[in-house]
């Protein structure tokens, strides 16, 4: 199934996701289901809350499709280690066409479950460190103009209201 994307300013992108505790046939549906509307929506990851659910799991793919042992699931995410500070330019499904130079870690090791329950760590850098951190900051209710300036922010926030009155969000 493919899930329609939430968009801001949706109240769900705000909320905090609640941590997995069963692992059953359900959720490993979850989770492809989770790649079916990333792959769908031209996205390099999505979580849970992307699609409406206050669930802590994730899906991303660098790869954009091409190398399945790209694709990776992390569930009840934490970052153990952490090294670097690096600015890139990202974006989000939840905030189409917007695009800002995000300050994060430059590289990351995240601790995370499987769909099996089974605790593993990964390590990150370049896009795969930029998309961990975002899609778990979703986990969060932290989406990425939240990590701008203040003045940044409220002129994104300014330009979506502007969308939004013509129709264009
Ligand atoms: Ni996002």
């Amino acid at each position: 199934m493919i899930y329609p994307i939430v968009k801001y300013p949706d109240p769900v992108l705000a909320q905090k996701a609640e941590p997995i505790v069963v692992f059953d046939r359900e959720l490993a549906k979850l989770a492809d289901d989770m790649f079916a509307s990333m792959y769908a929506a031209e996205g390099i990851g999505l979580a849970a809350p992307q699609i409406g659910v206050l669930k802590r799991i994730t899906v991303i793919d660098t790869s954009f499709g091409k190398d399945a042992n790209e694709k990776l699931v992390l569930i009840n995410p934490e970052i153990v280690a952490s090294d670097g500070r690096r600015s890139e330019e990202e974006g989000c499904l939840s905030l189409p066409e917007i695009r800002d130079k995000v300050l994060r870690h430059a590289t990351v090791t995240v601790r995370a479950q499987d769909v099996h329950g089974d605790w593993f760590e990964v390590d990150g850098e370049d896009l795969l460190s930029r998309a961990m951190q975002h899609e778990m900051d979703h986990l969060d209710g932290v989406l990425f103009i939240d990590r701008l300036s203040r003045l940044k922010k409220d002129l994104t926030i300014r330009r979506i209201k502007k969308l939004i009155k013509n129709g264009e969000w």
